[in-house]
């Protein structure tokens, strides 16, 4: 087990679109454990290979209930096959520092990918975690969600970070 260090915007690794998974071995799968322990220390409700420097196509997603806590889903090469609906709902990022905003989403999506194993899925989700994997997976294609948000708060948004970057220096 180890932690991986989160890389933020505006570091390039968050725009290059991730290759897909051929290989699903115990490597694969300690990779979706640190991803998964990276998340919950964070602490975050979902991650995206690339957000630990890794552009392939794996996303780990928090599904804990009250009765079963840090419970996730690992997704190889998932794909969003279908849309239904549309909800605004608030977004932040372990990538985009200090920021959340309102972002559109599908209400329900119907998802293909393969589990840690190779074994293929096929699941319809809903509301709160149709969005986190609509999150995740714009992030394998290199797409963040102050990209989805109005021309006006990605200003603000680009104001704020250059003063976060600033105080950094
Ligand atoms: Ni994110």
């Amino acid at each position: 087990m180890a932690l991986k260090k989160i890389i933020t915007h505006p570091h390039p690794v968050l725009r290059e679109k991730s290759i897909q998974i051929t290989e699903f071995d115990g490597k694969l799968r300690q990779l979706a454990k640190d991803m998964a322990e990276t998340m919950y220390d964070a602490p975050g409700v979902g991650l995206a290979g690339n957000q630990i420097g890794l552009a392939r196509q794996i996303v780990v997603v928090d599904i804990s209930t009250k009765e079963n806590e840090q419970k996730y889903i690992v997704l190889i090469n998932p794909v969003i096959s279908e849309g239904a609906g549309c909800e605004s709902g608030n977004e932040g990022c372990l990538s985009v520092v200090e920021y959340d905003a309102k972002v559109e989403r599908f209400k329900r999506i119907r998802v293909q990918a393969k589990d840690v194993e190779g074994k293929e899925l096929d699941f319809i989700a809903e509301d709160r975690f149709a969005r986190i994997i609509q999150h995740e997976v714009d992030h394998l294609h290199g797409i963040l969600f102050i990209d989805r948000i109005s021309k006006l708060k990605q200003d603000i948004y680009k104001r704020k970070l250059k003063k976060i970057l600033d105080k950094k220096k």
